[in-house]
């Protein structure tokens, strides 16, 4: 791979709050262009945080990250603003606005971009509720809706304005198996159709394990493995394998 497919790359990056251990100490992570990477750990690991420090909302200790090529680290709003609009974000608990419709959510980072018409917004917002299969859906509330097609609108969200970079914290969060499919279906539809980087992040080990090509591990502060997806569970790191496994016995 060449330099320039780097589209997120984390240097030594470290994150503390007050009185307590990092939950962040010196990751290194490298992200290309065209990869599904999968991130797992136990809860309050630091999965999301990992996120928003790749999307500046929250700002390192220490170490580098640099999103296609600008340093966000310390870096000024402007900066930041020019950095959110290449990645696209689905918040753990979709962080949709329950005041606006499903249409005027997913519209809300093209009527925040500025540069479109309102006729232009409103045909690739019936667009893309088509393709999460949420046609017919573009006058409700986020309450009208199930728990599956809440998330299919805070994807239809996150991928409208065809971010380079997609993050999914926790896509299938209290959804059932089958939902939990269909999601992933889409997921890959969507990624399929754009080829740009995604970070998934998930608890449902399993499921994310079969969509991503590569995964990493986060415990206390370290990326514990980083690779193929198949091999996980026979990681020679006994925390590692246990974790995948579910044992009970081990380490944890
Ligand atoms: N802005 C913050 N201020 C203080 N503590 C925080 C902040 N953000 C996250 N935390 C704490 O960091 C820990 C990791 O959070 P998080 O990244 O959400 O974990 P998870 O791996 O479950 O996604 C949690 O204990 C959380 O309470
Ligand atoms: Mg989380």
């Amino acid at each position: 791979m060449t330099a320039s497919a780097t589209v997120i790359e984390l240097a030594g990056v470290t994150k503390r709050f007050s009185g307590r251990p990092p939950l962040l100490e010196g990751v290194d992570l490298r992200l290309e262009k065209g990869e599904i990477f999968g991130l797992i750990g136990p809860a309050a690991c630091g999965k999301s945080l990992l996120c928003k420090l790749m999307c500046g909302l929250v700002p390192a200790d220490a170490g580098r990250v640099v999103v296609e090529g600008v340093e966000i680290t310390g870096a000024r709003e402007r900066t930041l603003f020019g950095v959110r609009q290449k990645i696209g974000m689905l918040f753990q608990n979709n962080a949709l606005f329950d005041f606006m419709t499903i249409a005027e959510n997913v519209a809300f980072p093209l009527v925040r971009r500025g540069d479109l018409q309102t006729d232009e917004i409103d045909a690739r917002v019936y667009d893309r509720l088509k393709a999460v299969g949420l046609a017919g859906s573009e006058k409700k509330t986020p309450n009208e809706l199930s728990g599956g097609m809440r998330k299919r609108a805070a994807i239809a969200r996150a991928t409208i304005a065809e971010p380079d970079i997609v993050i999914y914290d926790e896509p299938t969060a209290g959804l059932d198996p089958v939902t939990t499919s269909k999601i992933y279906d889409l997921l890959g539809e969507l990624q399929a159709k754009r080829g740009g980087l995604v970070f998934a992040i998930s608890s449902d080990v399993e499921a994310l394990r079969r969509w991503v090509r590569r995964i990493g591990m986060l415990y206390r502060g370290q990326l514990r493995y980083d690779g193929d997806p198949a091999a996980i569970a026979d990681s020679s790191d006994p925390v590692v394998r246990q974790f995948v496994r579910g044992d009970l016995e081990g380490p944890l």
